[in-house]
């Protein structure tokens, strides 16, 4: 009766089933692992968001399938606003960057190409892909005083079936920029083999130091999707408004719109009020910046001075985005660790093997918690994780997230 492809092993995961339990039972929990802005105490201008639903034009259908042009000239100037130039006949609106994924993978794939995602990485992406028959093949990132892409592995890991390589510019959850120098040579590896760069800029405005980092949407040299959207960039995730910008060398980039353009046409999936809504939702994202980088730097400090009292457990370098990730020692399992936090502390934080770490040893936190939760939280966290505060209870088997 079904597809194969949607026969998925649909038990939940130790740590869901406990997450479940727990919540049902009512016992409070210290939540590290949030990423849903709107329920983090973040201080919304509801009435302006409400107000710019309010369109008389929205009453009028007027289909696009690129999107509304007004809409499309408000991401056009976000990007000019922070110095890269991309014009409105490159853009494509999307209801999420998840659908934005999917047009991509539809465009460039037949069933079973293969597309290279960095390793860790988040976990939508295996759903992503299933769901369009494509296969993905894994690049390692490697830490070393911070991240950097294995381009010895990436390299290895082309076949001729490989489409393209998505890099989230900065990734989720290791937190680090794809490098000049790395773009460069995604640059040359991709343009010498007819690949595509599908980069994944969601949380492009979020670099702790301030700085500005330059997007991948005004890059030229290999034939680029450049993926965004407000659920990060505004915090508003609720309202469904995303984008790709399409670059790259002429007949590439146009064969490429065009393609992607009847995609788009099909589905016209963005409504009208929102659309409209757009060019006051990226006035609303200047607020939200700055809320959101203030709470991710307090929580880094507060992590950080937690930290120094003790020897076990450290924290990678970060350099944006919402989560930072601590270096555990790995006597037991991360879903252990994880199990023994929620259990018996209330805690309840992603072990490493969600996103796809090499090994135990590692959990991921969410810089947007808030600052009470954080640092009663993570005070938890590192008493367990160092061995003080774990409860030898009989051993929880591992099962995969
Ligand atoms: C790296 C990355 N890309 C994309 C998304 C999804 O964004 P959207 O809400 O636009 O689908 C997420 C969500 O957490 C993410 O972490």
């Amino acid at each position: 009766m079904f597809a194969d492809r949607t026969n998925w092993d649909r038990t939940p995961n130790r740590l869901s089933e406990a997450l479940a339990a727990h919540r049902a039972a009512g016992k409070p929990l210290l939540d590290l692992t949030v990423s849903n802005p709107t329920v983090c105490g973040f201080d919304y201008d509801g009435a302006a968001i409400l107000q710019a639903l309010n369109h008389p034009e929205a009453l009028v259908y007027e289909p696009n399938s690129k999107g509304l042009e007004s809409a499309r000239r408000a991401v056009a100037d976000y990007y000019a606003a922070r110095g890269d130039k991309v014009s409105i006949d490159d853009l494509i609106l999307t209801t999420s960057t998840s659908e934005a994924y999917c047009y991509v993978f539809r465009t460039l794939c037949n069933p079973d190409d293969e597309i290279l995602i960095p390793s860790p990485s988040y976990p939508l992406f295996d759903f992503l892909a299933e769901i369009q028959d494509v296969k993905l093949m894994r690049y390692a990132l490697l830490y070393d005083h911070g991240w950097q892409i294995d381009f010895h592995a990436l390299e290895l890991a082309i076949t001729p079936r490989t489409r393209a390589v998505i890099v989230v510019h900065p990734n989720n959850p290791t937190g680090h920029f794809t490098k000049p120098a790395e773009m460069s040579k995604l640059n040359a590896i991709c343009s010498a083999r007819q690949m595509a760069i599908i980069a994944d800029e969601v949380f492009l405005d979020f670099a702790l130091d301030g700085m500005r980092v330059p997007s991948f949407a005004g890059n030229a040299s290999a034939l680029t999707f450049t993926l965004s959207g407000l659920s990060k960039i505004a915090g508003l995730p609720q309202m469904k408004a995303a984008w790709l910008a399409v670059s790259g060398a002429g007949d590439l980039k146009r064969e490429a719109l065009a393609r992607l353009e009847v995609i788009a046409d099909t589905y016209l999936s963005m409504n009208a009020p929102v659309q409209l809504a757009m060019p006051r939702f990226f006035e609303q994202r200047r607020s939200f910046q700055q809320q959101l980088l203030s709470r991710g730097r307090e929580n880094i400090a507060e992590l950080d001075r937690q930290l120094a009292g003790q020897k076990a457990c450290s924290r990678l370098a970060v350099e944006g985005g919402w989560y930072a990730v601590l270096r555990v020692p790995a006597i037991h399992s991360d879903e252990e660790l994880a199990l023994e936090l929620l259990a018996a502390h209330g805690v309840y934080i992603h072990p490493g093997h969600f996103y796809d770490f090499p090994s135990d040893g590692f959990l991921v936190i969410s810089l947007i918690t808030k600052a009470s939760d954080f640092s009663a939280g993570v005070a938890k966290v590192l008493q367990v994780a160092s061995g003080e505060a774990f409860s030898p209870g009989p051993k929880r088997g591992l099962s995969p997230p």
